[in-house]
């Protein structure tokens, strides 16, 4: 969910600007999510997180509203009559994204991309691409409008193993794409399951990020939350890199996040931290 609200901060930044852009997502997902359908109702998590921001939302400060707007407006224009549609980052970027602007998605695994295509539908902005977004990224970079965002959004199966590689392969990803486009907006998703390794992974990014791409320890960001002690068991926070963070989205994160985590919080042991990462003690 932070990702999402991130991505919307984001993006509503670069909308500031009459010139074009273009959004880029690896992992595109099946771009909008049926609150009510089989899928959620196995894993009803979402009561717990948009369920009760959703519920929450009138009665927070104006600056938590202000920063959650952008993020809150597409939930809003999906659902006129009650909560039942959540948006993933596709749904976020079409219906945010301008005339002018350009979409493209990537989704590796066959039935997602499926839906992906029919929850899109046509769209003359979007590209959709069954392939890997890994692999796909560099040939993408720069984009020919030389602004935009790129999102990371790998599934860290654990079952798979695939945790320490989509770790390995973001690093991979980040340091092609950076030579390519060190001015892009990039925001990289993983999950807060292991402190440590979350730690080395960011500073590791940090640095590659100052000093392949040149950027100031101020334009990195790391966004997470947790809504219990982090540890073993189900997953309890997760949370964001943001490279190139436009103007404005840190000071409205650190308004939202303290809200959020209150809302959010299932015990002892809640947080969360907006803070750069090359800049943290
Ligand atoms: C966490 S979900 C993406 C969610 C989406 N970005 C959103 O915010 O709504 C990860 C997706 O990546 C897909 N996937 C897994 N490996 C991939 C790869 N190498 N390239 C592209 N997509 C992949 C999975 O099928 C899954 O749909």
């Amino acid at each position: 969910m932070v990702k999402h609200v991130v991505l919307a901060l984001c993006l509503d930044r670069l909308n500031a600007k009459p010139a074009p852009y273009r959004y880029f997502d690896t992992h595109a997902g099946i771009g909008a999510y049926d609150l009510e359908g089989d899928e959620a109702e196995r894993s009803p998590e979402w009561k717990d997180g948009v369920g009760r921001v959703w519920n929450a939302e009138r009665s927070a400060p104006d600056d938590v509203r202000a920063a959650l707007a952008p993020w809150l407006n597409v939930i809003q224009g999906m659902n006129a009559a009650g909560l039942r549609h959540y948006p993933g980052s596709p749904m976020i970027a079409s219906r945010m994204l301008r005339d002018l602007d350009a979409i493209r998605l990537c989704e590796l695994h066959e039935p997602s991309a499926q839906l992906l295509r029919e929850a899109m539908g046509r769209d003359k902005r979007m590209k959709i691409e069954q392939r890997d977004g890994f692999e796909a990224l560099p040939a993408y970079l720069p984009p020919p409008e030389r602004r935009g965002l790129v999102l990371v959004d790998p599934p860290f199966e654990v079952a798979q193993g695939a945790r320490k590689a989509d770790f390995d392969w973001m690093l991979k990803a980040a340091r092609g794409a950076l030579k390519r486009w060190p001015q892009g907006v990039y925001v990289f998703w993983r999950p807060v399951k292991d402190v440590a390794a979350v730690a080395d992974f960011d500073a590791e990014l940090a640095s590659m990020l100052i000093e392949d791409g040149g950027l100031a320890p101020e334009k990195i960001l790391a966004v997470d939350l947790w809504v219990r002690e982090i540890g073993e068991g189900p997953l309890s926070g997760a949370g964001v890199v943001i490279a190139n963070a436009p103007f404005g989205v840190a000071e409205h994160l650190r308004a939202a996040m303290p809200w959020l985590c209150e809302q959010m919080k299932q015990g002892a042991g809640a947080g969360w931290r907006v803070e750069s990462p090359a800049m943290a003690s």
